[in-house]
């Protein structure tokens, strides 16, 4: 089959007739991510799975619905779709699935897989057709530690007719992520005695954001999830041990409802069992999934996978917490673009989507010799997630206030303007703080993150039956302050109420009142970012009220209940 299309090319070719290509992701770095090796061409009897990306129909009309419905002054909030009536509203045109299809089948590729949206095809081909398929592409296996993977990191073209077509094809450039906790100690610890503690856990949260025993969560239709990426997988039993020791005085539940992929490996991961650990005790008696997506095929690109899930499920948990992220200027805009309308699609079902704002402050990146700029960190950048930045104890030892955790993501985006919602607090701290970065290390008309912030230092974890200590990074706030907003969505739908649905506009409305005390505002700290003579290892800093270190600070769960459940 594949030899007689390729000859119907060549003949095409041959007459004199032009067969035009075009690349589709053009600005799609190249570069192999340090650690992995290459060890070789695929021979064309293997096989891969790419995902096609098909373009979708009224995205303008989804952006402005998501708009209204996540606007608490608009008369239709709240008011959700369901998948099939998202699927009704992006659908890709019929001119543009047959296209696809037309096209797959002349290749004979024909072990397809669609989603209930239509807009996402993910098909099974070998590595011969592929490369045929695909003009440009070489496929090529890589190695780092025990991973293995297939990847094409060469720029690949399409037939011109189908780039109207098709967004990316998925499973050709983008490297696994690595996502790691950060495990940070300060020497001896000491023993605890009196109103002391060493390390976060779960009742240290509990009681710096105000929550009471008694509040857990009881809506027999209330959910929350989280999803975790390559060979990541928690242990049912680890979860059981982390509540055994750590869960008393307040009612929660020691098992995960539901896991949507493979279940347990062999080995449990420590960001996993972190975060089904404390999603689990913050938003504590609420059913809980967790999104397994760990490479089950050497092409495969997990991220996308677990959104290619989130558009196949009619029925999936209201808050999703994602410890997950791309440097920007890694990531073609296509793609960006694309991701940022599933986070539209999720917006528009009433989901609340959470991202971690990452690890590295501001980040740094080289331009040219010894020129600078910082580098933000994508889907944090999106403009239709909630990102969540991190924060430490003033007194480490004490349930005190806090301050900026110096690694906490956080800046400007190159590629998403900034969203309406932000736009006054963003200028308030711009024309406020004291001492900006130069402006050649930022892009100050970007959408500015992150929105939000919890604790993210210094927490106890149990992976593996091992009661790790230390254990820090903004995949630790995340879940907190996902389990946070959980319990705020119990107590909206025991009241017949729709949940939170996409937060940011909501949030910076009530944050615009200068009286509120729904987020316990950080103002002390600055995060790291390049260590050159410029900025000298310092990126922004946070202030009073919004700034791009902790956002609008870190929960105060009354207050934030309170605003958000109206009498
Ligand atoms: C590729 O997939 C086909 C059908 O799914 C299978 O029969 C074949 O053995 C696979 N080839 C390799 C090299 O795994
Ligand atoms: C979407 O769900 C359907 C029905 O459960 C399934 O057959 C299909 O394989 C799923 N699609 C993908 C891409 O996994
Ligand atoms: C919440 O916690 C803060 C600081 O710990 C405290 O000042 C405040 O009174 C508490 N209660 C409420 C309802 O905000
Ligand atoms: C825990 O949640 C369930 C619903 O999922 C509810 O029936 C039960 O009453 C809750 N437990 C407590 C102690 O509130
Ligand atoms: C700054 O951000 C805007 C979008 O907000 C973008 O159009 C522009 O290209 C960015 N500038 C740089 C230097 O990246
Ligand atoms: C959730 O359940 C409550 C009853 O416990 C009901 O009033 C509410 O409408 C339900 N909400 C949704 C979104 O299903
Ligand atoms: C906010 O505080 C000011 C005084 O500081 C007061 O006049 C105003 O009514 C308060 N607004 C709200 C919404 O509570």
């Amino acid at each position: 089959m594949a030899a007689r299309v390729s000859s119907l090319v060549a003949l095409l070719m041959y007459i004199g007739i032009p067969v035009q290509c075009l690349f589709l992701e053009p600005d799609q770095s190249l570069s192999i991510p340090d650690g992995w090796t290459f060890m070789g061409r695929l021979s064309a009897s293997e096989n891969v799975t790419l995902t096609f990306a098909l373009k979708q129909q009224r995205v303008d009309i989804l952006q402005d619905l998501v708009e209204r419905i996540s606007d608490p002054d608009n008369p239709l909030y709240g008011r959700y779709l369901t998948l099939e009536g998202v699927s009704s509203l992006i659908e890709p045109a019929s001119v543009t699935q047959t296209t696809v299809q037309k096209w797959l089948q002349k290749f004979g590729i024909e072990d397809c897989q669609t989603v209930q949206t239509l807009d996402f095809l993910q098909c099974s081909m070998t590595v011969g057709t592929a490369e045929k398929l695909l003009p440009g592409s070489k496929f090529g296996r890589y190695v780092k530690g025990e991973q293995s993977i297939v990847r094409s990191p060469v720029p690949y073209e399409v037939y011109e007719e189908l780039s109207d077509h098709i967004d990316f094809v998925g499973g050709l450039h983008r490297f696994p992520m690595e996502r790691k906790v950060l495990s940070r100690g300060w020497g001896k610890p000491q023993p605890p005695k009196g109103t002391f503690h060493l390390g976060v856990m779960p009742s240290v949260i509990r009681k710096r954001y105000n929550l009471s025993d008694s509040d857990i969560g009881s809506a027999s239709n209330n959910s929350q999830a989280c999803a975790q990426f390559l060979e990541q997988y928690f242990h049912q039993h680890d979860l059981a041990d982390f509540m055994h020791i750590f869960g008393t005085g307040f009612k929660h539940r020691s098992n995960v409802d539901r896991v949507v992929g493979p279940q347990e490996g062999p080995k449990a991961g420590l960001e996993a069992s972190l975060d089904v650990e404390y999603i689990m005790s913050t938003g504590a008696n609420i059913s809980t999934w967790v999104f397994s997506n760990p490479g089950r095929y050497e092409s495969q690109e997990p991220f996308m996978d677990w959104l290619l899930s989130l558009s196949n499920m009619s029925s999936v948990p209201w808050v999703h917490t994602v410890s997950y992220g791309d440097d920007e200027d890694s990531l073609s805009v296509a793609y960006m673009e694309r991701i940022n309308v599933e986070f539209m699609k999720a917006a528009a079902r009433g989901l609340t989507i959470l991202f971690a704002s990452g690890d590295d402050g501001a980040g740094c990146r080289e331009v040219s010799k010894g020129i600078h700029t910082f580098r933000p960190s994508f889907p944090a950048s999106s403009p239709y997630v909630t990102t969540v930045g991190g924060t430490s104890f003033k007194n480490p030892f004490l349930v005190t206030h806090e301050v900026t955790d110096y690694i906490s993501g956080g800046g400007f985006s190159n590629v998403f303007p900034m969203p309406d919602y932000q736009v006054p607090a963003v200028m308030h701290y711009l024309k406020t703080v004291s001492k900006l970065p130069p402006n050649s290390y930022y892009n100050a008309s970007g959408r500015a993150y992150p929105d939000v912030a919890a604790l993210s230092d210094n927490y106890w974890v149990v992976s593996n039956q091992i009661l790790f200590p230390w254990v820090s990074g903004t995949s630790a706030s995340t879940p907190v302050f996902g389990g946070i907003l959980s319990l705020i969505n119990d107590q909206r739908l025991q009241k017949g109420l729709s949940p939170l649905g996409f937060l940011n506009p909501a949030l910076y409305k009530l944050q615009s009142s200068e009286n509120s005390t729904a987020l316990f505002d950080v103002t002390v700290g600055c995060h790291l970012s390049c260590l050159d003579e410029k900025v000298e290892g310092q990126g922004f800093c946070a202030a009073t009220r919004w700034d791009p270190v902790t956002g609008w600070g870190t929960p105060n769960f009354p207050q934030l209940l309170k605003a958000f459940l109206p009498k």
